[in-house]
């Protein structure tokens, strides 16, 4: 199949619905951490789950949408027919995670005389879709005579995202092997979430933004990909806990990180010159990545990493996956498939500007509040009202996308 406009449009809309789910959630429990939890809306750290899931289902969903998208120019074959099932499968299963989540996150719920692990049920059948749009991929790819830019960033993306994706598929391992040892399960732990974030979706965003820019003119050259996904690989163990972590481990990441800085930033100056070209919501974004080339020269300094993974870890997080990847897959999603003469358009970008840079400054300061004349509780407020200007972003955004059938 070659996807027609109105099957991106469709996903696209759809990816930026599960955005506005899992962003309204995230809204949720910030006014929870400013001004308390209201009673009978369920737990703090199910809601985590449930926010933290679903918005990875964004992000993935997003960037499937932009390289089936693109795949057929580059390979000169239409797609797997089962691309379609794929993308369905992901759309639901990535959502229905929300709901799955939220009663009793990773625990048993119970329904009617039976109790199910709803939340792992519903992130192990989305895993799976993941692994169907990996082999999906493998064979829309198998026996290119060239590999553009594009296509090279993507494959390495989804070498990283299938190690993701083993560090995730290892907890249920690890429950049936009885294996308690918490240095273990933070391993795996961050071997997903850490990999996922600064491996597939880096490599995968980068590749979405050279095929947006190639499009136009090619692109001066950048450091080599392969290099960069290999430097990437034992990064992950930066983001355990520092108790876990010994010093000679530590020294490797650190150094590994150091180099895979130096390459982003490489990237990003390639991007910064062709900032013309650029989507405004991507030139915002890359403001995101200058927090991981800052932090991982600051991460050498004697205390900074200790302190910083527990101060400033919820910062990072959201600089990389709402900052970065997410203002960047927002920004390419509309420039490339949204509406052409679209009022609502700059609306939607302003108010994710502000909402992102407002909730970005406050969680930073956060990190430093104790040296700050107002109090922890005053940032948690502004961060909270700054989440929902976000989420009104994004929902403004949907209009981008409607109809389905052709771009208005
Ligand atoms: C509207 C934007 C967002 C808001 C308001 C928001 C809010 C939150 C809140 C309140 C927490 C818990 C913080 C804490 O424990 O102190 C959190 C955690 C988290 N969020 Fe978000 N978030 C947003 C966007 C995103 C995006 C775009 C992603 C991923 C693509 C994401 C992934 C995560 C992850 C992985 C965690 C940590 C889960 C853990 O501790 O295990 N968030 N978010």
């Amino acid at each position: 199949m070659r996807p027609s406009i109105a099957f991106t449009r469709k996903y696209a809309f759809f990816a930026l619905l599960i955005l506005v789910f899992a962003g309204s959630t995230g809204s949720f429990l910030r006014f929870g951490l400013a001004y308390g939890m209201p009673a009978g809306w369920g737990e703090f750290h199910n809601i985590i789950h449930a926010h933290s899931h679903t918005m990875f289902g964004w992000t993935v969903l997003a960037l499937m949408t932009i390289i089936w998208r693109r795949l057929p120019a580059y390979t000169g074959k239409p797609l797997p027919k089962s691309v379609r099932w794929q993308m369905l499968a992901t759309f639901v299963f990535s959502f229905l995670q929300l709901f799955a989540f939220w009663p009793n996150g990773y625990g048993v719920t119970r329904i009617g005389s039976a109790q199910m692990p709803l939340g792992a049920m519903s992130a192990g059948f989305a895993g799976l879709t993941w692994f169907w749009f990996m082999s999906l991929y493998w064979r829309a790819t198998r026996g290119m005579a060239t590999t553009p830019t594009p296509v090279r960033m993507w494959n390495w993306a989804i070498v990283l995202l299938f190690i993701a994706s083993m560090g995730a598929m290892a907890e249920p391992g690890l429950i049936a092997m009885k294996i308690e040892s918490d240095f273990v399960k933070h391993l795996f732990l961050h071997l997903f979430l850490d990999l996922f974030t600064t491996g597939w979706l880096l490599l995968a965003a980068f590749g979405a933004i050279a095929a947006y820019l190639e499009d136009r003119k090619p692109l001066e050259k950048l450091p080599s990909v392969k290099l960069l996904a290999l430097f990437i690989l034992p990064t992950f163990l930066l983001g355990m806990p520092p108790d876990y972590l010994p010093v000679w481990l530590f020294w490797i990441a650190s150094l590994a990180n150091l180099a895979v800085a130096a390459m982003v930033a490489m990237h990003l100056y390639r991007f910064y010159q062709r900032r013309e070209d650029l989507p405004l919501l991507v030139t915002f974004g890359l403001l995101g990545l200058l927090v991981q080339i800052g932090s991982a020269a600051l991460m050498i300094v004697p205390g900074v990493w200790a302190w910083g993974a527990g101060a400033l870890r919820i910062f990072y997080l959201h600089d990389m996956l709402l900052l970065w990847t997410s203002s960047a897959l927002l920004g390419l999603l509309i420039a490339e498939f949204g509406n052409r003469k679209n009022v609502w358009q700059s609306w939607s970008e302003w108010l994710w500007i502000i909402g992102v840079g407002v909730m970005w400054l406050a969680l930073l300061l956060g990190g430093f509040v104790q040296w700050l004349p107002f109090s922890g509780r005053t940032l948690l407020a502004v961060a909270a009202w700054a989440s929902v200007i976000i989420v009104a972003g994004a929902i403004v955004a949907l209009k981008s996308f409607l109809p389905f059938s052709h771009r208005a």
